[in-house]
C-alpha cells in the first residue's frame, strides 16, 4: 500500500525572526514512517516545519501526493491561526502587542472534499474534556475512517517519545482504549489498522 503521512508542528512567522508553533515533536510520525516501511508498504512522509514549514504550504503539499496514495495519517499538529501579515524587517516590540491573528485552513476537512471512495484517512486529536464526543464530532466532520484521541490536561502531555492512552474511534462507531502504550507500539497498531481498514473497503475477506 501507498501511505502519505504528516507530521510534526507547523510554524507561522511573524517576522524573519520569530514564528507561532506548538509542543509536537513528530514521535508518533516517525515511528509511523517506519513501522509502514517494515511491512513493506511505500510511504511519502512529510515532516514540518522540515519539508514544510507553514500550514498553507502543507496543504499544498499534502493536496498534490493525497491521489497517488492509499492512506493518509494526519498526525501534524497544524497551528490554529497564523499572523495576517508576516513583516519582512523585524518587528519592533510594541508591534507584537497587537499581531492580528487569522484562521489557517482545516487542511483534513478540505482534503475530504477530494478523497476517493477506496482511500482510509486517519487522523490525530487532543481534547482536554469531553474527549470522546469531541473526537466523534471530528470524525465526521473531517471524514476519517479512524481518529486517535489523547486527552489532554495539565500533568498529562502527550508531547515526546513517553507512553500515552489513547482512544481510537472508527466510522462505525466503536471506541478501542488503550492504556500507557509506547509510541513506537502505538505506531505498529495503527499500521494495522491502517491494512485491516483498507482491506475491508476493498472487499478482501
Ligand atoms: O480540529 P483538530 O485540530 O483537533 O483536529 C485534529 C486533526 O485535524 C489532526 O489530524 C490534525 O492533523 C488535523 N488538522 C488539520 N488542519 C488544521 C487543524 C488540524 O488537518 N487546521
Amino acid at each position: 500500500m501507498r501511505f502519505l503521512i504528516a507530521f510534526g508542528p507547523t510554524q507561522e512567522p511573524l517576522d524573519p525572526v520569530r514564528f507561532l508553533s506548538n509542543r509536537s515533536t513528530g514521535t508518533i510520525g516517525r515511528y509511523l514512517v517506519s513501522a509502514a516501511r517494515k511491512k513493506g508498504h511505500r510511504v511519502e512522509a512529510v515532516e514540518c516545519p522540515k519539508d514544510v514549514q507553514t500550514a498553507r504550504d502543507l496543504e499544498k503539499k499534502l493536496k498534490k501526493s493525497l491521489p497517488k496514495n492509499d492512506v493518509l495519517i494526519m498526525a501534524a499538529a497544524v497551528c490554529d491561526v497564523r499572523p495576517r501579515l508576516v513583516s519582512a524587517m523585524k518587528l519592533k516590540k510594541d508591534k507584537l502587542l497587537t499581531v492580528h491573528m487569522v484562521r489557517n485552513p482545516d487542511i483534513l476537512a478540505g482534503l475530504a472534499r477530494q478523497k476517493k471512495k477506496n482511500q482510509i484517512f486517519i487522523g490525530f486529536g487532543l481534547e482536554s474534556e469531553k474527549v470522546i464526543a469531541g473526537g466523534f464530532q471530528k470524525l465526521k466532520q473531517k471524514n476519517l475512517e479512524l481518529i486517535v484521541l489523547h486527552q489532554v490536561k495539565e500533568k498529562l502531555l502527550p508531547f515526546g517519545d513517553r507512553p500515552v492512552d489513547a482512544a481510537f474511534l472508527y466510522k462505525d462507531q466503536t471506541v478501542k482504549k488503550w492504556k500507557a502504550l509506547r509510541k513506537e507500539k502505538l505506531a505498529r497498531i495503527l499500521i494495522g489498522e491502517a491494512e485491516r481498514l483498507a482491506g475491508r473497503l476493498s472487499g478482501e475477506k
